[in-house]
């Protein structure tokens, strides 16, 4: 594996060595025995749009497996990009200076873009509403913890479809794996993609698409992510649908299905839901540390 660019890149045996490699991270780190692995490198976070667990769980499982870490948190105000500077010589400068690249931009293609031209793994923290490989990765680890399988799964995607690269990386992992039927819940308008409903079709994945929140419990999984606010076109169209679909403690109380959310949180699960035992979207964030070290060792071990 050189560079980390999309779900669509990975077969099913690869995710199955990168789930064990993270429950062996996973393992070491409640030990105290992790390896410093990556002692003497130096992993480049460049983030040219806002984010709190990817960036620090990056760094985090860098610093954990003794890498340095050099980069910029607000890369579109801060860099040379600023002045002007294609993505492509950005990459040409930076891997001169780091032995692997991390990077979120809001354009669709940035990693590639990047990984196009670069001599170091490219790991692609989130390209627009495209893709987030990683965190698709750390869900499916947190889905099969939870539920020890990965196949024979009713999924439930809320609450933007269209735009949540979360959405649509994790739906294209779990394609992979038998029998995963998937409903799409969501305002009208922010129906997935014909393009995205086409890749399921091709697959026989059976979906549908609903927009309220009725039989909750009837999901094994429920994975909430927020309208993709930075992304809606309209503003009134926001607003309209922020408060419509909302999970609240009445719907997910004495249920099976186990909540996930890439997080931030803004509407989409009301607070008293957190204490819930099926409430995974904390302890899904803390697994994105192990996940993350597995990936850093598996592109520079
Ligand atoms: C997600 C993202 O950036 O796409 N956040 C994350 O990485 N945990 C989800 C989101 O911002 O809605």
């Amino acid at each position: 594996m050189q560079h980390i660019l999309s779900a669509k890149q990975f077969e099913k045996k690869d995710l199955e060595e990168i789930l064990l490699k993270s429950k062996q991270m996973e393992n070491a780190c409640s030990l105290g025995q992790v390896k410093k692995t990556l002692d003497g490198k130096i992993i480049a976070c460049l983030f040219f749009e806002s984010s709190t667990r990817t960036r620090l769980s990056f760094e985090s499982a860098a610093l954990r497996l003794g890498a340095e870490v050099i980069g910029m948190e607000a890369g579109s105000a801060s860099s040379s990009v600023k002045k002007g500077e294609s993505l492509a010589d950005t990459t040409r400068i930076v891997q001169n200076y780091a032995d692997a690249i991390v990077v979120r931009h809001p354009k669709e293609g940035a990693a590639e873009e990047m990984a196009n031209v670069a001599k170091v793994p490219i790991i692609n923290a989130g390209d627009g509403g495209n893709q987030h490989p990683t965190q698709s990765l750390l869900d499916l680890y947190t889905i099969k913890k939870n539920l020890g399988r990965l196949d024979n799964l009713k999924v439930a995607f809320g609450f933007d479809p269209k735009h949540s690269r979360t959405i649509k990386s994790l739906a294209e992992l779990l394609t992979l794996y038998e029998n995963n039927e998937f409903t799409f819940v969501c305002p009208p308008a922010l129906n997935p993609t014909p393009e995205f409903l086409g890749m399921l079709t091709e697959k026989k994945v059976k979906y549908s698409i609903l927009n309220n929140l009725s039989n909750f419990g009837s999901y094994d999984v429920f994975y909430s992510n927020r309208l993709q606010e930075e992304r809606l076109e309209d503003r009134e169209e926001f607003e309209k649908y922020r408060k419509a679909l909302v999970i609240m403690k009445s719907m997910a109380e004495g249920v099976k299905t186990i909540i996930l959310d890439p997080l931030p949180r803004v509407d989409e699960i009301a607070p008293e839901v957190d204490d819930l035992a099926n409430a995974k979207y904390f302890e899904q964030a803390k697994n994105g540390l192990y996940v993350r070290m597995a990936l850093l060792e598996s592109v520079l071990v």
